[in-house]
């Protein structure tokens, strides 16, 4: 069976005041009316025999929601705490059979081309039937330090560097044979097991006792809680030498930080003025005076005011904040 894991559990930190705890990006209506976690659904489910959705237990009404849209079949796992991806695949895997094939999507992106999406996961789930863990390479474009990177020859995967630094980055497009990463992955359920218990034993067993104890798709906070919090790239994905990748001819867009959603509105034809500057969630007359590329974002209780190059440091406010209340 081929299982389409969705994973709604990331907070989407480096978005607010956009995204909130109580409603990650994931959920929000920015697109046509329609979520990105809607668009992920819709995107896999004619592939897919299955649908699992992997997210917290505060946004789970929010899941469920989503899914009344759907006449998929699904279920929910439902974390008591965010323990990170590899956890969060990890769970998905044990509640699957051994050789269900299981394409993990985050539920946070743009993707265009649904053609060549289509052709992009046949060729992945024909090499994940071989028993190899397959990432999605995306081509470079700038040295964006918040992705993950796949150096290549051919489909074989010659290592792998999570959020290398800029200089890393920069080298690594000057070389030439490196992909982003784009966070989707393929790969036998059991495959994937077997890899994470290799690598991080701790993650592996803490994991399989947490889901152990789950009541009906919930699991225990305590034990939740004894998990490593680490991602998958660098629990497994830098540490494995069984790693495929397939060369995606699809468009691809991560909305994680606001750099990418100022080059995502840019192209969509949203206004900048002659120095760059956007402004986003409000149509009160605004002018930026001695400051190019800079975003000003409005909610109805917070502004955000960012520069384009320094987005990924939203996530720093999103944790003082945190850190507060
Ligand atoms: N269920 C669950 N539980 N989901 C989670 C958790 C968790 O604890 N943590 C994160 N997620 C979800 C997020 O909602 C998102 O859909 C996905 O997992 C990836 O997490 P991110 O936090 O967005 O990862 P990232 O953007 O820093 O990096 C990953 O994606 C990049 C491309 O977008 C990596 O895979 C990079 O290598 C990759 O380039
Ligand atoms: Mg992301």
């Amino acid at each position: 069976n081929i299982v389409h894991v969705v994973l709604t559990g990331g907070v989407g930190s480096r978005l607010w005041p956009l995204s909130r705890k109580t409603k990650p990006k994931q959920y929000l209506d920015l697109f046509d009316g329609q979520s990105l976690l809607e668009m992920t659904i819709a995107r896999n489910k004619s592939i897919a025999d299955r649908l699992l959705i992997v997210g917290n237990v505060e946004n789970y009404a929010l899941s469920c929601k989503v899914m009344e849209k759907f006449s998929v079949d699904h279920s929910h796992i439902i974390e008591a705490s965010p323990r990170n991806t590899a956890a969060a695949i990890a769970f998905a895997a044990f509640q699957s059979k051994e050789d269900d094939i299981l394409i993990v999507t985050p539920s946070d992106h743009i993707i265009s081309g649904e053609e060549d999406y289509m052709t992009s996961l046949k060729q992945a789930i024909a090499i994940a039937k071989n028993d190899y863990l397959v990432t999605f390479g995306i081509k470079p474009s700038k040295p964006e330090t918040g992705y993950g990177y796949i150096e290549f020859e051919g489909d074989n995967v010659l290592a792998f560097h999570e959020k290398p630094s800029l200089d890393k980055a920069s080298e690594f497009l000057r070389q030439g044979n490196f992909y982003w990463n784009s966070g989707l992955f393929c790969f036998k359920a059991g495959i994937f097991l077997e890899e994470l218990q290799k690598q991080e034993p701790e993650v592996y067993n803490r994991a399989k006792t947490a889901w152990e104890s789950n009541d009906s798709g919930l699991l225990d906070y305590d034990l939740s809680m004894k998990i490593p919090s680490i991602s998958i790239d660098y629990a497994v994905m830098e540490r494995s030498s069984n790693i495929k990748v397939v060369a995606s001819q699809f468009g691809w867009s991560d909305l994680g930080s606001f750099e990418s959603v100022y080059d995502y509105l840019v192209e969509k034809g949203h206004h900048a003025d002659a120095n760059g500057n956007i402004l986003i969630g409000s149509a009160i007359h605004t002018s930026f005076i001695g400051v190019e590329n800079c975003l000003l974002v409005h909610t109805p209780d917070a502004f955000l005011v960012v520069k384009k190059e320094n987005s990924q440091e939203v996530k720093q406010v999103y944790q003082e904040l945190e850190a507060v209340n």
